[in-house]
């Protein structure tokens, strides 16, 4: 009797220390978020674990293109945050690992059907609208008129006051493209697209960039998450962030396991402690002003609410099929990325 509880204790004591072995080690991570809540994940993850994090930040439509180049020999292990539509995307394409974490319970519904429409192969970690920031003190000075709706941001005096992301590389972008062929019709939406082009100064790589140049002065006015222009305010910078009168799309920013990881284990470590309402707490202290997924952590005071904009019934699924996401983008390509300036 004494050897069984004896034997039984050492053999506990074994796999204990197995999966702690485990759970030492690396993780190889894409960050698709701002550079200053990905450094702050990592640190705040190292600290938590024994685990080293080499984390590369890249916008939501590389991250995707790279772990589609390293399908047959995956050198990522985990990509957390950016858009949903290409974690959509890398799902349907049997690019990421299904994965039911016991935090699912504790997230919103629309984290939850994240991970239900992908085959739980990828899930919900923030979510927030999308709009424009625009430079207050820029449009107080040239006396231009507060733009209020889509509409408005092709008013000729704006030209070459806007600047916006290019949606290959970036969800932002990407979302703002599907955004608008909902609301207006595919056809319509490439119509606006090449009238709004000619406001245009720049197409950015990153979705954020656009609202940093604008708070900075540099230009006018840039199409991004109502929240990312809400962190420039948070900054002390001169801006406004709008929520489009005629409805808007928004993100469910997401986060997917690489199909192979070779760092499984950790990459479901870091999916779970990601998913702690304490973590998600902690986004704002990098002015990352998300709705978080988790239903209890704090949703940060600055966070744009979606009660108070008017959202579109954002189609995800459509528009994270790879058939469309591809098609929108070359078509995007064709018609306006092969005439931008
Ligand atoms: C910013 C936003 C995130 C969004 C991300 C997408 O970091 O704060 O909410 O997911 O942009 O980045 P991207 O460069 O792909 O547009």
């Amino acid at each position: 009797m004494r050897l069984t509880v004896l034997s039984t204790l050492f053999l506990a004591t074994t796999s204990l220390a197995a999966g702690s072995a485990l759970a030492a080690g690396d993780l190889n991570l894409i960050c698709a978020a701002d550079v200053v809540i990905c450094e702050q994940m990592k640190g705040d993850f190292e600290k938590d674990h024994d685990i080293k994090v080499n984390m590369v930040r890249m916008s939501s439509g590389e991250a995707y293109a790279k772990i589609r180049a390293e399908a047959r020999n995956p050198k990522t292990d985990l990509w957390w945050a950016g858009t949903g539509d290409p974690h959509l995307q890398a799902a349907s394409e049997g690019l990421t690992e299904e994965y039911k974490s016991p935090m699912l319970d504790q997230l919103q519904d629309w984290a939850k059907s994240q991970a239900e429409s992908s085959g739980f192969k990828t899930v919900g970690v923030y979510a927030g609208a999308l709009g424009w920031g625009y430079n207050t003190d820029i449009f107080k000075q040239k006396g231009y008129k507060e733009p209020k709706c889509w509409a408005d941001l092709l008013a000729p005096e704006l030209k070459g006051e806007l600047q916006i992301a290019n949606p290959n590389s970036s969800g932002t972008a990407y979302t703002a493209l599907a955004s608008l062929v909902q609301i207006m019709g595919e056809d319509k939406a490439f119509e606006y697209l090449k009238a709004l082009n000619a406001n245009i100064s720049q197409y950015t790589k990153s979705g954020s960039a656009p609202v940093k140049a604008a708070a900075r002065g540099e230009t006018g006015l840039g199409i991004v998450f109502m929240h990312d222009a809400v962190a420039q305010i948070a900054e002390g910078f001169p801006v406004k962030s709008i929520a489009p009168c005629e409805g808007t799309g928004y993100e469910i920013g997401s986060m997917s396991i690489v199909k192979g990881a070779r760092n499984m284990e950790n990459a479901k470590i870091w999916y779970d402690w990601s998913l702690k309402p304490e973590v998600q707490s902690r986004m704002k202290d990098a002015k990352s002003f998300q709705l978080p997924s988790n239903k209890t952590a704090e949703i940060p005071k600055e966070a744009p609410r979606f009660e108070d904009i008017k959202l579109i019934d954002y189609d995800f699924k459509t528009y994270g099929d790879p058939e469309k996401r591809k098609a929108l983008l070359e078509r995007w390509d064709r018609e306006i990325g092969a005439v931008a300036n």
